[in-house]
């Protein structure tokens, strides 16, 4: 099989297992990602195969999917491992970017290390911010019970993977737990100029839903 039928392949797959998810992983947040990906290697360069396979495997193996256990990795390789047409070089470089993507923590490091590294996730951050970002924070929130804002509970900058991933905080919280931070950790130029504009509006949305909150909107009849 040529790159061209492996990517018509996997993407196939990949819609197949995530219709319907709605944790804010569904087929079409790896849509967005996979194109906006193709979007900043029009501009950055980087190989398309790579990122293309990248973009499309890498929310398969989810914690989130596997109750709690990350098999990004192994869900990656193993559907690799039947295509000829990839070298093992290139399917450690998807695995790897597939399996150190996700935002684990305010105060983790995850950056990448390579162009094709970056661009994906890059393109998967851009997908948590702006107005898409706001109704998957708030998918994913209603989906796991919790509550929109709660004055007394403050936001949490989580030091490791597992108070992150355990935190039990509210949608409001995480905006600023994780959304307003991913614009400093933009990786590429693309990436970033995007980025500031999805943030902008992530702002925009925080300081009118507080003052709706308040009631302080009345404050200008
Ligand atoms: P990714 O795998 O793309 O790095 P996550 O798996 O952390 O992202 O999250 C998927 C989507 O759900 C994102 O839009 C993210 O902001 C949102 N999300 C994750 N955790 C929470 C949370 N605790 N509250 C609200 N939204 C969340
Ligand atoms: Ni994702």
């Amino acid at each position: 099989m040529n790159q061209t039928h492996i990517i018509q392949a996997t993407t196939q797959w990949v819609e197949t297992k995530m219709s319907g998810e709605t944790t804010g992983h569904d087929w079409w947040h790896t849509w967005r990602v996979w194109n906006a990906s193709l979007k900043i290697q029009a501009i950055e360069g980087g190989n398309s195969f790579i990122i293309q396979m990248a973009a499309l495997l890498h929310d398969m193996g989810d914690h989130k999917f596997f109750d709690g256990v990350d098999k990004t990795r192994e869900t990656a390789l193993y559907w690799m491992d039947q295509f000829a047409g990839i070298s093992n070089e290139e399917k450690q470089h998807i695995a790897d970017i597939c399996e150190q993507l996700s935002f684990k923590g305010a105060e983790v490091d995850t950056n990448m290390h390579t162009i094709e590294g970056k661009i994906v996730q890059d393109a998967d951050r851009l997908d948590a911010m702006g107005a898409m970002g706001i109704a998957r924070a708030f998918a994913y929130g209603g989906k796991k019970g919790r509550m929109l804002h709660e004055p007394s509970v403050k936001p949490v900058m989580h030091k490791d993977f597992e108070s992150y991933k355990n935190a039990k905080g509210t949608t409001i919280n995480h905006f600023h737990e994780k959304l307003l931070l991913l614009y400093d950790r933009m990786q590429t130029k693309t990436g970033k100029a995007i980025a500031k504009r999805r943030t902008l509006f992530l702002n925009q949305y925080l300081e009118t839903f507080y003052e709706e909150w308040d009631s302080k909107d009345f404050d200008s009849l």
